[in-house]
C-alpha cells in the first residue's frame, strides 16, 4: 500500500465513522484526486448516466475475483475503484434491530425506537399509521446510516400468511388474511422506501429510495420448528391454487404496488423444490410477470440448507474433502441459482469463481446479478449522497418524542378489548385513590414487550412497565405469581392471591413470550402455559371487585375459562405492544384511549390443533376426514374470537347507503364462458369469465353509513366483505375486499366510500388455479360479527 491509498484508506474509515460532516458518498471527486484518478473519467460516477449504465460500466471494471467477492452479505469492494465494502443485511421489522451485523449501536446511540411487533400493529387496521411507523423507522435508519451504525438495506417486512396458530413468527406477521397482509407490506413498504415527492418516479429503475426494503420470506413458509420438522427440512406441499390464492399474493401486492426494492426467498422447499433454487418462482413469478425492481436474496446460508439440509440434487455420501465436496455440491446448483442475486452467506463467495472457470455459470449471470445490486445502491444515494433531506439527519432523530409517542399510539390503536362485562371498563375511581394488585408473569414486563428483531441486548430508548403505568392510576401491590411465562411452579400463586384480596381491582398481566413461541420454536397447544390458568382462576376467585385479564401473545389462546368466569370482567389482548406497552395499556384501561383494534387472526379453540397437523398447508377443509381447514374464509367451525372481532366502550351501527344492484360484462369476441364446478349440479349459461381475459377496469361504487350510536367518542373498523354465489364448489365462505378505520364521535355517523374492482373484489380462485368472476347472486357484507348488513349485487354476462 502507498501513502496516497494509506492515505485514502484513513479517510474511507474516517468518513464511515463521521458520516454527517464527511457524507458518505462513493463519488467524490477529492476522494478520486487523492488516487490519482479524475473522477470525471469514470461513467458510473456520472451522474447524467442512466444507473443500468453506470453499474454496468462498474461491474466491467472487476476481474471476476472481485465480482464474486460482492455476492455475500458482506460485499468487500474493490479498493482500487473506490468502492467501499457493504454489509447488506440489516433489519428493521418494528424498529431498526442490531439483529443483522449491518446494524450496531454504540455508547452515542444506545438503541432506537420499538414500536410493537406487526401483529399488533396490524389490529389497528389502520393504513395511515402503517405507513407511519415505516417513515419512523426510516428516519432512524437513515440518521444511523449517517452516524456510520447503519446500512441502507433493510431484510423488513416479514408478509408470510398465519396460516396455522401454532407458528412461532406470528408476532412478526400482519395476520391470516393475505390481503390485509398485502396491505400492510405496501404501507410499510413504502414508509420505508418512498423519497418524499419522487413516489411516482416514472422510471422505477431510476426511482430514489429512502431505505431498501425486502419483503420476505418467499414463499409457503410458516413452519419454524414442530415435533421435530423444522424449516430447513419442510417441504410444503402446495396446491397452485393455495400459492396463487394466498401465499403469493402478499408478496405480488408487495412487489407491484409497495415496488419493493428486494426480495428474501426462503428455507423451505415448495413441492420439492427449494424456493431459492426455483427459476420458475423467482425468474418468472417475481421478474417476468411481477416485474421486480431490485435484487433476490436468499435467507440467511439457504444455500447451505438447501446442500444439508434438503439434500438437494445431490446424495453422494460425504467422503471427499468437505470443501471440494461442497463446492462440487454447489455446482450442481448453480444453473438453478441463476436468478438469485445476493447469497446471505459465504457460499457465493467462495466458490463462484470456481464454477466459472468450469463452465458450470457464465460470467454474464454474475455480471445481470451485480447491476441489480448496485442499481439499488445507486437509488439510495449510496454513490451520489442521500436524496431528500436525510443527510441532515442525526442522533436526535433516534428516539425521538414523536417516534416514542407514535409507538404508544400504536399499542393504543391495536389493543383488542375481548370482554367488558356491564361496562366495567374504562375504570373511573372518581377521585378517591383505590389499591390494586398487579400480578401475572408479565406485570413487570420489559423486553417481553418489544418481542423478537428488537435490540439484541433488549435495551430500548426506555420502557413503560404495566406495573408501573398502573401505579400512575393508584397504589399497587405487586406479585408476579409465576417466575416466567412458563410458570413452571404453582410455589408463588398464594402471594398473589393473597395480594389480590380486598384490594379495588386486580390486573392480571399473563401470556406468552418468546420462550413459547419464536423463530424456529412453535407452540404444541392453545393454552395457557404451565400453572398460568390456575393463577388466573385463583386469583379471580378471591377477588370481589373488577378483575381484568390482559393478555401478551401473537397467536392466539384458548381462554374459553376466563371468557366464561364472570369474576373475570374484562380481558384485553395486547400482542406484544413495544417499549411503551405499559401506558399504552393503562390509556386504555382508565378511558384516555376508547380501544378500536380487531384481530388479525382466528382464535381457535385448543382442539383444532389436534384435527390437523402444523405442516399441512391446505386452506379448505375436507369434510370426509374432518379436515377443518384454516382461516376465515374456509374454517367454518367454532372459534373463540373470530377474526375482526374487538370490542369499544362506545357502539355503532351500520348501513348500506348504496350500491349496485346489477353488474353486467359484454364479453369480447375472443373471450370464452369457463366452466366451473356447482355445488348443486347445475350449470348456467355462462358460468363464470377469466379475470386474465378481461379488461377489468369496472369499478363499483359501495358507500357506507356507520354511526356511532353510544355516548363515547370512539374509531371503529369498517370490514368490507365479498360472498361469492352460495352454490359454487370451492369458494370461500367470505373475503375481507376493503376496510377503513374511522374516528366518530359520540352521536356523529359518516360515509365510508369504498371504489371495489368489479373483477377482482368478486373473483375466486378456480381448483385449476384460474382467477375467475362467478355469475350469480354475490352479495356484501359490512361490519362486525355480531350485527352484519348486507346486500346482494347479481353479476351477468352476454
Ligand atoms: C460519540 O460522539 C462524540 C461526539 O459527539 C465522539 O467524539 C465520539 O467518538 C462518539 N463515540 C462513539 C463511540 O462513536
Ligand atoms: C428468465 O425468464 C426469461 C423470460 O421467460 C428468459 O428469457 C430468461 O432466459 C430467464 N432467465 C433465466 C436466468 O432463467
Ligand atoms: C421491575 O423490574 C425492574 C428491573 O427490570 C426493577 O428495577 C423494578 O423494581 C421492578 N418493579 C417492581 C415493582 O418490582
Ligand atoms: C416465590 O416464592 C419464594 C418462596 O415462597 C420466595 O422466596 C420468592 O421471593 C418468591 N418469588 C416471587 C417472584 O415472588
Ligand atoms: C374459590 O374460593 C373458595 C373459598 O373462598 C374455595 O372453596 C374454592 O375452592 C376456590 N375455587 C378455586 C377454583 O380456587
Ligand atoms: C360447515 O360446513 C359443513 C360442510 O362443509 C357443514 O356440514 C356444516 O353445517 C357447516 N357448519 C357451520 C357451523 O356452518
Ligand atoms: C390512524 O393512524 C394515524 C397515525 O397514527 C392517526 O393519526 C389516526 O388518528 C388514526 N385513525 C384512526 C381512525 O384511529
Amino acid at each position: 500500500m502507498d501513502a496516497l491509498q494509506l492515505l485514502f484508506s484513513f479517510l474511507f474509515i474516517l468518513s464511515s465513522y463521521y458520516g454527517v460532516k464527511a457524507e458518505t458518498r462513493i463519488c467524490n471527486q477529492n476522494a478520486f484526486k487523492l488516487m490519482g484518478t479524475d473522477m470525471g473519467t469514470l461513467p458510473f460516477c456520472d451522474n447524467k448516466l442512466p444507473y443500468n449504465v453506470r453499474a454496468k460500466d462498474l461491474v466491467d471494471r472487476m476481474t471476476l475475483e472481485e465480482k464474486v467477492a460482492q455476492l455475500g452479505n458482506k460485499a468487500i469492494g474493490v479498493q482500487r475503484l473506490n468502492l467501499p465494502g457493504y454489509e447488506w443485511w440489516s433489519e428493521a421489522l418494528h424498529g431498526v434491530s442490531d439483529v443483522g451485523p449491518g446494524t450496531h449501536f454504540d455508547k452515542n446511540v444506545t438503541a432506537a425506537s420499538s414500536f410493537p411487533t406487526v401483529i399488533l400493529t396490524t389490529a389497528s387496521f389502520n393504513e395511515t399509521l402503517w405507513k407511519a411507523i415505516g417513515q419512523a423507522v426510516s428516519d432512524e435508519a437513515r440518521a444511523l446510516f449517517n452516524l456510520g451504525l447503519a446500512g441502507l438495506t433493510f431484510w423488513s417486512p416479514t408478509i408470510n400468511v398465519a396460516r396455522d396458530p401454532r407458528w412461532g413468527r406470528i408476532t412478526e406477521t400482519p395476520g391470516e388474511d393475505p390481503f390485509i397482509v398485502g396491505r400492510y407490506a405496501v404501507n410499510y413498504v413504502r414508509g420505508l422506501q418512498d423519497v418524499v415527492g419522487y413516489e411516482k418516479t416514472k422510471d422505477l429503475n431510476s426511482r430514489p429510495l429512502k431505505v431498501g426494503a425486502c419483503c420476505k420470506h418467499f414463499a409457503a413458509y410458516d413452519v419454524d420448528n414442530w415435533k421435530g420438522i423444522d424449516r430447513y427440512h419442510f417441504d410444503a406441499k402446495v396446491t397452485e391454487r393455495d400459492m396463487v390464492e394466498t401465499f403469493l399474493l402478499p408478496f405480488e401486492m408487495c412487489v407491484k404496488d409497495g415496488d419493493v426494492a428486494s426480495v428474501m426467498c426462503s428455507y423451505n422447499r415448495v413441492n420439492g423444490i427449494p424456493t431459492c433454487a426455483d427459476p420458475r418462482l423467482l425468474n418468472q413469478t417475481i421478474r417476468q410477470h411481477w416485474g421486480l425492481h431490485g435484487y433476490i436474496v436468499a435467507d440467511c446460508d439457504s444455500i447451505e440448507v438447501m446442500i444439508d439440509g434438503h439434500k438437494f440434487l445431490n446424495d453422494t455420501p460425504e467422503e471427499a474433502v468437505a470443501q471440494t465436496l461442497k463446492a462440487g455440491k454447489f455446482h450442481n446448483l448453480l444453473h438453478l441459482l441463476h436468478r438469485l442475486d445476493l447469497d446471505c452467506g459465504k457460499y457465493y463467495p467462495d466458490y463462484a469463481t470456481l464454477a466459472v472457470k468450469k463452465g458450470k455459470v457464465t460470467e454474464n449471470t454474475i455480471d445481470d446479478s451485480l447491476k441489480n445490486l448496485y442499481i439499488v445502491l445507486m437509488r439510495l444515494g449510496w454513490f451520489d449522497g442521500s436524496p431528500g433531506h436525510y443527510s441532515a439527519l442525526g442522533k436526535n432523530d433516534v428516539c425521538s418524542p414523536q417516534h416514542l409517542e407514535l409507538s404508544a399510539e400504536a399499542a393504543r390503536e391495536g389493543i383488542v378489548l375481548l370482554k367488558n362485562d356491564n361496562n366495567i371498563l374504562p375504570l373511573n375511581f372518581n377521585g378517591k385513590q383505590p389499591k390494586f394488585a398487579v400480578v401475572g408473569p408479565h406485570a413487570n414486563a420489559t423486553i417481553a414487550m418489544i418481542g423478537n428483531y428488537a435490540l439484541k441486548s433488549g435495551l430500548a430508548c426506555r420502557y413503560s412497565t404495566p406495573v408501573e403505568a398502573i401505579g400512575a392510576y393508584g397504589n399497587v401491590v405487586y406479585a408476579p405469581g409465576c417466575l416466567n411465562v412458563k410458570c413452571q411452579s404453582n410455589n408463588n400463586i398464594s402471594q398473589a392471591v393473597q395480594a389480590s384480596a380486598g384490594v379495588d381491582a386486580t390486573f392480571l398481566f399473563v401470556g406468552l413470550d418468546l420462550s413459547i413461541e419464536a423463530e424456529s420454536l412453535d407452540r404444541i397447544d392453545l393454552n395457557f402455559p404451565g400453572w398460568q390458568q390456575s393463577l388466573i382462576t385463583q386469583v379471580a376467585n378471591v377477588s370481589t371487585n373488577p378483575v381484568i385479564l390482559v393478555i401478551f401473545s401473537a397467536g392466539g389462546i384458548d381462554i374459553t375459562f376466563a371468557k366464561e368466569n364472570p369474576k373475570i370482567s374484562a380481558i384485553l389482548w395486547a400482542g406484544y405492544p413495544g417499549a411503551e406497552g405499559g401506558r399504552a395499556m393503562a390509556d386504555v384501561i382508565f378511558g384516555k384511549y376508547n380501544p378500536a383494534g380487531r384481530l388479525p387472526i382466528t382464535w381457535y379453540p385448543a382442539d383444532y390443533v389436534n384435527k390437523l397437523p402444523m405442516t399441512s398447508m391446505q386452506l379448505r377443509p375436507i369434510p370426509e376426514s374432518g379436515y377443518p381447514g384454516r382461516t376465515y374464509k374456509f374454517y367454518n367451525g367454532s372459534t373463540i374470537y373470530p377474526f375482526g372481532y374487538g370490542l369499544s366502550y362506545t357502539t355503532f351501527s351500520y348501513s348500506i347507503k348504496s350500491a349496485p344492484k346489477l353488474v353486467t360484462f359484454d364479453l369480447g369476441k375472443l373471450q370464452q364462458c369457463k366452466q366451473i364446478t356447482m355445488l348443486d349440479g347445475t350449470q348456467p349459461q355462462c358460468p363464470a369469465i377469466l379475470v386474465q381475459d378481461s379488461k377489468c377496469t369496472e369499478r363499483l361504487n359501495i358507500n357506507v353509513k356507520v354511526q356511532n350510536t353510544g355516548k363515547r367518542d370512539g374509531a371503529t373498523v369498517v370490514f368490507l366483505y365479498s360472498v361469492p354465489p352460495s352454490n359454487i364448489a370451492g369458494a370461500p365462505i367470505k373475503r375481507l375486499v376493503g376496510f377503513n378505520r374511522v374516528f366518530l364521535r359520540a352521536g356523529e355517523a359518516q360515509v365510508v366510500k369504498f371504489t371495489l374492482n368489479a373483477c377482482k373484489s368478486f373473483s375466486i380462485i378456480g381448483e385449476d388455479a384460474y382467477e375467475v368472476v362467478p355469475a350469480g347472486e354475490h352479495s356484501i357484507v359490512v361490519g362486525d360479527g355480531s350485527n352484519p348488513v348486507s346486500t346482494q349485487i347479481s353479476f351477468r354476462f352476454q
